[in-house]
């Protein structure tokens, strides 16, 4: 059994007496390190924002301390907003907020510092002038609620890919140990932590603890555990596993790895594959993108889930691995109701194929909600339409937050089947969608707003595509619609 070894700060530290499910937010906490907050203890307000450098060293990345589990920073080496300062100098990230006024109360501001720090050091912001909504991208997983985001901005633009590494922060990038690559088994009192780095080493972790449950980035997971107090015999974690962190492009279909981090998915598709790129631009924020994962967004069935939406515009195929060996499930039947999926016990996503569209296939992605940023989807879609002399060949079009499971939309797709693409044809399937869907109410939208939201994307789409084929990064339709009458 293991001990958990890190570096904080430039610190060695051991722990091997708390229990698994502990975060690194309340150990930092519990260790003195109070320069790091606690907001909201579930990803929201970025205060607990701390920097972790990859398993490679490639990359400092922004995370939420409240949704990290302890083991998960075995071999790693992080920093708070206390390790910044080097030989009594600020970091630039802090200094940029001094000279712009960019704290008043203070509470949200070491998550700030540590949102600018990330920026200071991205390779992405280097170029000049960075692009608006990378900025703002870069900052929206953190929240202040007294100084106004203006002075904060301006402090984010003087340093946004300011630092080279090697010259301001030599430091900060300090190679991880061996430990960061090795499995990981770690047990406290009667809580135990498995971290395999090969997916037949998590299915045998899987056979041997039947009651065990799979965990990648937390960011789902973590929620039971900060907010419901959760507590888990075994947890086997999937991040260790190098083959599960892959992306690869073979013969047209795009394999991605269950446990990559969605960053690293969203920067490929900015060229590879926009659409996708395009919702994972409004997911969550940078912070939950460093940490969540392809698998976790499928396989915990939410019905708002984002990126099922597009994966089933694609026609997406989910790999899963298990005892019996391989086999492969298309996405549209891999949720089997609310939060089931098709995966029996013991087995794992391992990978989602996504056959890369043709060129001249239309394509769109939308996600509503009443925030622009860090929101919950009211209602998500993407859709594919495949031209063929003007006639539509096929069409996908696939909605989330209409039903119980993301699904497509069968009826309004045969409404379109055959037909020139146009205004009339477009109306019969508005027509249709009517029947494909019964959307609950909820909090965060009625029924009738549900049902008129997905009447109207597919409207969106069909005049977006007509005019700019090729799908813009920038999408139209995101935010909360302003819709004239109706109980919105
Ligand atoms: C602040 C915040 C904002 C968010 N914003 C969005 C958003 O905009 N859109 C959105 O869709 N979601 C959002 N989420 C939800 C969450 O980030 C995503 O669902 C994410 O993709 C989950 O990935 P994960 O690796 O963190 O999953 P985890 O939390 O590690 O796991 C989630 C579930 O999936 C299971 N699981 C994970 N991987 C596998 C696998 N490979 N095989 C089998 N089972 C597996 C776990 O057992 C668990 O039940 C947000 C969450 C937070 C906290
Ligand atoms: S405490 Fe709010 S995001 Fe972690
Ligand atoms: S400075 Fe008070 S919350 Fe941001």
């Amino acid at each position: 059994m293991d001990a958990l070894r890190f570096h904080v700060d430039d610190q060695p530290v051991q722990v091997s007496d708390l229990a698994p499910t502990t975060t690194l937010l309340q150990w930092l906490r519990a260790s003195g390190r109070t320069g790091t907050k606690e907001g909201c203890a579930e990803g929201d307000c970025g205060a607990c924002t701390v920097l972790l450098l990859d398993e490679d060293g490639s990359h400092l990345r922004a995370v939420n301390a409240c949704l990290v589990l302890l083991p998960m920073v075995h071999g790693r080496r992080l920093w708070t907003v206390q390790g910044l300062a080097r030989g009594g100098q600020p970091h630039p990230a802090q200094a940029a907020l001094v000279a712009t006024s960019g704290s008043q109360c203070g509470y949200c501001t070491p998550g700030f510092v540590m949102a600018l720090t990330e920026a200071a050091h991205r390779p992405e912001l280097k170029q000049a002038p960075a692009q608006d909504w990378r900025l703002d991208d870069q900052v929206c997983g953190n929240l202040c609620r007294c100084t106004g985001y203006r002075p904060i901005r301006d402090a984010l633009r003087q340093v946004a890919g300011s630092c080279p590494d090697d010259v301001v922060a030599p430091h900060l990038r300090a190679a991880p140990g061996g430990d960061a690559r090795a499995s990981l088994h770690y047990q406290a009192g009667d809580e135990r932590y498995l971290a395999p780095v090969t997916v037949e080493g998590a299915l045998a972790a899987l056979e041997q603890h039947p009651d065990a449950r799979v965990v990648c980035g937390a960011t789902d997971l973590g929620l039971a555990v900060t907010q419901q107090h959760r507590r888990f015999p075994t947890l086997v974690s999937l991040e260790r596993i190098p083959a599960l962190r892959r992306l690869d492009v073979v013969a047209g279909t795009v394999h991605v790895g269950a446990a990559l981090p969605l960053c690293d998915l969203e920067a490929w598709s900015e060229q590879g594959l926009p659409v996708l790129h395009r919702m994972l631009r409004y997911f969550g924020s940078r912070q939950i993108k460093h940490r969540a994962t392809v698998g976790g967004n499928l396989c915990n069935a939410s019905p708002i889930g984002d990126l099922p939406p597009v994966l089933l515009a694609l026609d997406a195929v989910a790999v899963v691995a298990g005892p019996g060996g391989q086999r492969r499930v298309p996405v549209r039947d891999f949720f089997l109701g609310y939060r089931r999926t098709a995966l029996a016990p013991g087995e794992l996503l391992v990978a989602v194929e996504l056959p890369l569209p043709s060129p001249d296939t239309l394509l769109g992605a939308y996600k509503v909600s009443r925030r622009r940023e860090l929101d919950i989807s009211a209602v998500a879609a993407a859709f594919a339409v495949q031209l063929q002399d003007g006639a539509v060949a096929w069409a996908r079009l696939a909605f989330g937050g209409m039903a119980a499971t993301p699904a497509r939309a069968a009826q309004a797709e045969a409404a379109l089947h055959g037909q020139p693409w146009g205004p009339d044809a477009v109306a019969a399937a508005q027509e249709a969608l009517q029947a494909d869907f019964q959307p609950i109410d909820d909090h965060r939208g009625s029924a009738w707003y549900r049902r008129t939201l997905a009447r109207n994307l597919l409207l969106g789409f069909f005049e977006e595509t007509r005019q700019q084929p090729q799908v813009p990064l920038q999408p139209r339709h995101t935010g909360t619609l302003m819709l004239p009458g109706g109980d919105r």
